[in-house]
């Protein structure tokens, strides 16, 4: 059988693309794809959301009549499914594209491999694995919905450089630029979740505020104490901000805001200390196609989602303060699952945010865990 090594610089240009989705697919998949005829780029695309065509799509109108007997860069398998828009594999074959990478097959049960067969069947020379890595990182929230059955759960804290994630006299730990990241990491998610504690004593918004993108998050907050009263700034912003699901042990009484546009009290049985298994909580969204879950989380709670090796993906927003002998919880109150003493993370990064950094890892690959 003839195989060909397709070139990581295509694949990155097609990465570039798909990221200009980012956070606006749900629930397709964020996708690049860029076509190559004699060495130039002739097409690029990316898939800007529901009832829009197919980044592969959008490549291949671009690339017109040169996309015969051109290779195709797409940073996912094309789907063979009729959604909204037609089967990619069907326009593919119609182009006369000769060869196509994909850096990852479609973890989707409608297509996970099928798009590739048909395209090998109709003689077009298929390779999967080129950045395949990077081609997950594209969507993460995609992949670990299907490969896993549950949200991709990305996990920010903000500490002093002493490690304290509350100040004395409270207010925030850091600086609007890194503020600003927070809001475009919440665009990424289809929901946000945070403790009825953190609600009682911050008042938060819990929204996404960013000049022109505005995005309605599911707002989750986990009130097995039953801490909220309804007057909280977050159900003032109900429905225009995205729903609210008040997390509440079952067989609690109703509370007054149940029913309010927007407000709906989930009941969750708890364990014997009185909390919700977030397994089951994840279940539950996951039956509600949320995909990707930001958790704003230290303490307790950020140990309850390492203690049951729920988290894929940590950022950590560090100020260049000092607290000294400081008040609330540590960053995780509880043991996280190691590794020779220590959790070890995986392609961490960093970047400077005006006067704090930010850095970001992603514990295994998802995917790769059962
Ligand atoms: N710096 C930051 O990034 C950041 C982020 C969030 C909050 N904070 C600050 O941290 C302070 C304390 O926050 P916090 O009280 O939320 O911290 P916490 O110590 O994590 O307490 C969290 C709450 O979540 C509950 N919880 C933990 N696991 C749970 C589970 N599996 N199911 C249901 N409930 C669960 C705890 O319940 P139990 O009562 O059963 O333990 C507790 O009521 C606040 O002042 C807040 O401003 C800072």
């Amino acid at each position: 059988m003839a195989t060909w090594t397709p070139e990581s610089a295509y694949m990155l240009a097609a990465i570039e693309e798909a990221l200009k989705g980012a956070g606006r697919t749900h629930p397709n998949p964020s996708v690049g794809a860029v076509v190559v005829k004699a060495d130039r780029i002739v097409g690029r695309g990316f898939h800007e959301g529901p009832g829009h065509p197919h980044a592969e799509i959008v490549a291949l109108g671009e690339a017109g009549s040169l996309a015969r007997g051109a290779d195709l860069y797409v940073t996912l398998e094309p789907c063979c499914t009729t959604g909204r828009t037609g089967p990619c594999t069907a326009a593919l074959l119609a182009s006369g594209i000769s060869r196509i990478a994909a850096c990852v097959r479609d973890p989707n049960p409608r297509v996970n491999g099928a798009g590739i067969r048909e395209l090998e069947a109709s003689g077009v020379l298929v390779s999967v694995g080129l950045m395949e890595e990077e081609g997950r990182r594209v969507d993460p929230a995609y992949h670990t919905f299907h490969g896993l059955g549950r949200p991709h759960v990305h996990m920010k804290w903000a500490q002093t450089l002493d490690g304290r994630v509350v100040l004395t006299h409270g207010g925030y730990i850091t600086g609007p630029k890194a503020r600003l990241k927070v809001h475009e990491d919440r665009f990424l998610a289809d929901a946000i979740l945070v403790s009825g504690a953190t609600v009682a004593a911050d008042d938060p918004l819990l929204t996404v505020r960013l000049d022109g993108r505005p995005k309605p998050l599911l707002r989750i907050l986990l009130d097995n104490r039953r801490m909220l009263t309804g007057g909280e700034r977050v159900f003032g912003t109900c429905p225009q901000g995205g729903d609210v699901w008040v997390v509440r042990p079952a067989g609690s009484p109703i509370p007054e805001f149940d029913g309010r546009p927007g407000v709906s009290v989930v009941e969750l049985a708890t364990d014997d200390g009185g909390r919700f298994p977030l397994r089951n909580l994840l279940s539950v969204l996951h039956d509600r196609g949320v995909m990707g879950l930001f958790v704003e989380a230290v303490g307790r709670l950020s140990a309850s989602f390492f203690g049951e090796d729920l988290v894929d993906r940590v950022s950590v927003h560090i100020a260049p303060l000092l607290a000294g002998t400081g008040i609330g919880p540590a960053a995780i109150e509880g043991p996280v699952r190691m590794q020779g003493g220590a959790r070890v993370l995986e392609n961490p990064r960093w970047e400077q945010a005006g006067g704090d950094w930010i850095v970001t890892a992603d514990l295994e690959a998802p995917c790769s865990r059962g």
